[in-house]
């Protein structure tokens, strides 16, 4: 089967594109560039072998979608695309909601022109609000802190709806919770445009000194050492999730399937520190600094029901995840260079 991978060119979208080929499947990536270069394409031939068609195109462009759903007769559709900046959505709202909302509408309209309903939808852990018991397992209450977390929210209510409008659907909504880690290539990885948001991508250039110290937003949570606890799971392992959840909804005769993918093992800000220090023999300089608004103390994942519906569980640690954004990062290094 073709699969067209919206946000194809992207961080998770690239390593599940990877996995995908090396599953079996043709994959053609869907992408207007707006967060990714055109050159991970050729990455990703080197890395898989095979000429992965990249077609430039914005998501809230229904006829540029029913005619790369036409052309490449795709028969399935993972939907990364969309902006993910929690902080940019509290400034620009609006940005948010025709990206990720008025995108994923137009993305349904289009596959439902073009007979294509098979879905996989990039969901977020931060669905889950503020946790009220750990682990979070899918039948934990869903809430929103913030504009990112409400157009994900939304779209899983959208995504409900027309499953239970129309049984011919098969979607799975994928939760994920903190993806780190590049390919063992070292070819593709996480590379934020300007100062990173999230932890590791931070770590790591602090390490290769692209930035002086890291800032560790509080140390008086209610966790073992006081610093945030979250559920870091390695992205070649997310990618093997996106196999496993596609395959299974093409089998199942359910509408509409949700599953965590997670580690259900929690780390702290300082435990992630620690080890990237020890795994690369490197020093990631740290300064305590004010919590950051809208964190919570503790979120990790219950993956149980993911291992019992989907045989899926993530098997890389901890090192594996901090040496493999490391050796992307010296990989940055090397290609800036020349
Ligand atoms: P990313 O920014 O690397 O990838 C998203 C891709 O979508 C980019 O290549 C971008 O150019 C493209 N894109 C954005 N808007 C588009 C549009 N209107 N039309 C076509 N292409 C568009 O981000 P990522 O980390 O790979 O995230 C992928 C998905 O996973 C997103 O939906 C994100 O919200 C979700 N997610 C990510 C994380 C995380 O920590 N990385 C956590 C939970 C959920
Ligand atoms: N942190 C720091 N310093 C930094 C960056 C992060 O101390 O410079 C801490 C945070 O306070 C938190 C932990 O590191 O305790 C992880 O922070 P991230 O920003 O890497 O990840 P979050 O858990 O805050 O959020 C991520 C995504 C969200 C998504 C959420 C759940 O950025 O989009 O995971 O999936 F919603």
């Amino acid at each position: 089967m073709k699969i067209l991978l919206t946000g194809g060119a992207g961080y998770i979208g690239s390593h599940v594109a990877a996995a995908l080929v090396s599953a079996g499947h043709e994959v053609v990536c869907f992408d207007n560039l707006s967060n990714s270069d055109a050159a991970v394409m050729d990455r990703l031939e080197a890395i898989t072998g095979t000429v992965i068609p990249l077609v430039q195109g914005d998501i809230r462009d229904g006829d540029a979608l029913r005619a790369a759903l036409n052309d490449h007769a795709a028969g399935a559709v993972i939907h990364f695309a969309g902006l993910k900046a929690v902080g940019e959505s509290v400034a620009e709202p609006m940005k948010y909601y025709d990206n990720n909302v008025r995108g994923t509408l137009t993305l349904l309209e289009a596959m439902r022109d073009c007979g294509v309903k098979t879905l996989v939808f990039s969901s977020s852990a931060t669905v889950y609000g503020e946790p009220r018991y750990l682990p979070l397992d899918e039948e934990h209450p869903t809430s929103a802190t913030n504009p990112y977390g409400r157009t994900k929210l939304m779209i899983e209510e959208m995504l409900a709806d027309v499953a239970a409008a129309d049984g011919d659907w098969r979607i799975a909504t994928l939760r994920y919770f903190n993806p780190v880690g590049a390919h063992d290539s070292g070819l593709i990885g996480e590379n934020p445009n300007g100062v990173p948001n999230n932890l590791m991508p931070f770590i790591s250039r602090v390490a290769a000194g692209r930035l002086n110290e890291l800032s560790v937003f509080g140390n008086d949570y209610d966790t073992p050492d006081g610093t945030g606890v979250r559920d870091y799971i390695h992205v070649v392992d997310l990618a093997d999730g996106h196999v496993a959840a596609l395959e299974a909804i093409t089998k199942n005769d359910q509408p509409l399937s949700t599953w965590n993918l997670g580690t259900g093992q929690g780390y702290s800000v300082l435990d992630m520190v620690e080890a990237f220090e020890r795994v690369n023999g490197v020093r990631v300089p740290y300064r305590i600094a004010p919590r950051r608004d809208g964190d919570v103390a503790s979120c990790f994942a219950s993956p149980e029901r993911a291992a019992r519906e989907l045989g899926w569980t993530a098997e890389r640690g901890l090192d594996t995840m901090c040496a493999s954004s490391w050796r992307f990062e010296r990989m940055l290094a090397t290609r800036n260079a020349d």
